[in-house]
């Protein structure tokens, strides 16, 4: 649904109200849950017009649903887009976004680091249905124009990249591929900024996806995932790619649960950045570390385009042992206050080791092909002590 106009309003203003009036609704502070499959019509002349979509208004809440729709509204203000449109989970979104814009024969240009379930989607998932996936390095913008042709529709990346932290240009990378043609939609997961930190439809993304389960709700409680652009293509999103090809559905109550966790957005993801920092800085000097990737490290070598284009590094974190696999395994295992899991983006501080995990569904070969290391451990700084966190990880770092 369209984003209101109160862009005047700062971020944290709107991150409480956009979308939603109380007058509207008995004075009700917290908007209603619209728990509903269907709505009842006036007339048959009226239920056609919904149908036609000559009129405005919800007709089945596989397409739309009151509650949804003010999230929707919160979201494409926040992201600075026209339009959003909330979806079950974030690879909801993500294949909706793309059965929508591709089809056999059309080339998708991505980079060659995905969250594993975004890879397997393209590569097990769009490739049988005839679409070429094209990988590249998108820190390296001459083999991405290299790599750009008449049948690309899409530029897809995350930044910074799940796992390894990479940070991607995305006002470079998306005047790369518009310079090419402007019919090429560019796509960001920004699951790992939000757009507290980070806009990149300002910065001339055409799209921008989310996995709603993370920071946006905040909470580890629920699964969800939006997509944010123009009016247009997050219409025929709506009504292709989420009511007929994957009927990937929000659910009301989920739907409300993340409109509570935005209202404290901009507050979380900044505990999250300053306790990452400060985590990032203890393990950079531990000897038993070899490597940290943290954008918010000065020599960290993406810390200029991440200072361009972020306000704020930040919750995540990825590191290598010196002892490689061997060392993270004996190290996560010793963990008493981080939790062991996937996800991120929650209060809890989370660890896990991207190979045997999130990134499993990749051979060892593909790993090494698309930059996954080994020993690659990650870590979603939570909202805990930051001292107490640190202490934890010492503690299982020491021999
Ligand atoms: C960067 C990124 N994008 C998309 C997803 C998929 O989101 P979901 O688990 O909500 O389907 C994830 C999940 O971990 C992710 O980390």
């Amino acid at each position: 649904m369209s984003s209101d106009n109160n862009n005047k309003l700062s971020f944290a203003t709107r991150s409480v109200h956009a979308g939603y009036d109380s007058a509207d609704n008995e004075g009700s502070l917290n908007p209603p849950i619209y728990m509903t499959s269907t709505f009842a019509f006036d007339s048959v002349e009226q239920g056609a017009g919904r149908f036609s979509g000559e009129q405005q208004g919800h007709f089945y809440s596989r397409i739309s649903n009151p509650t949804q729709e003010i999230l929707e509204t919160r979201l494409a203000n926040l992201e600075e887009g026209e339009a959003a449109l909330a979806t079950a989970s974030g690879m909801g979104a993500i294949t909706a976004t793309l059965w929508t814009l591709v089809g056999p024969g059309d080339q998708i240009l991505v980079d060659e680091t995905l969250y594993g379930c975004t890879f397997s989607f393209m590569e097990h998932g769009l490739k049988k249905f005839g679409v070429d996936i094209c990988y590249a390095d998108f820190t390296n913008h001459a083999e991405v124009q290299s790599k750009l042709t008449d049948k690309t529709k899409v530029v897809y990346f995350e930044t910074p990249v799940n796992p390894n932290m990479r940070v991607i240009d995305i006002a470079a990378i998306s005047a790369l591929a518009k310079d090419y043609s402007g019919d090429i939609k560019v796509i960001v997961d920004n699951t790992y900024c939000t757009p507290a930190l980070q806009r990149p439809i300002t910065m001339g993304a055409d799209l921008v996806v989310h996995s709603a389960t993370k920071y946006l709700g905040g909470h580890g409680d629920l699964i969800a995932g939006a997509v944010v652009g123009d009016a247009e293509t997050i219409q025929q999103i709506r009504l292709f790619g989420l009511k007929d090809m994957t009927g990937a559905v929000i659910a009301p109550m989920t739907v409300f649960l993340i409109l509570r966790g935005i209202k404290t957005l901009q507050l979380r993801m900044e505990r999250h950045y300053q306790n990452a920092q400060a985590i990032a800085e203890m393990l950079e000097q531990h000897p038993a570390v070899d490597q940290v990737f943290f954008p918010g490290l000065k020599n960290d070598p993406w810390h200029t385009v991440a200072a361009k284009q972020m306000d704020g590094f930040g919750g995540m974190i990825a590191l290598e042992l010196k002892g490689g696999h061997e060392a993270a395994v004996r190290t996560l295992n010793k963990l008493k206050l981080a939790k062991l899991a996937v996800s991120l983006g929650d209060a809890e501080t989370l660890i896990q080791h991207p190979a045997s995990m999130t990134h499993s569904v990749y051979t060892a070969e593909e790993r090494a092909e698309h930059g996954i290391s080994e020993g690659l451990v990650r870590i979603s700084a939570g909202l805990e002590a930051v001292e107490d966190i640190i202490a934890d990880l010492e503690q299982a770092l020491a021999d």
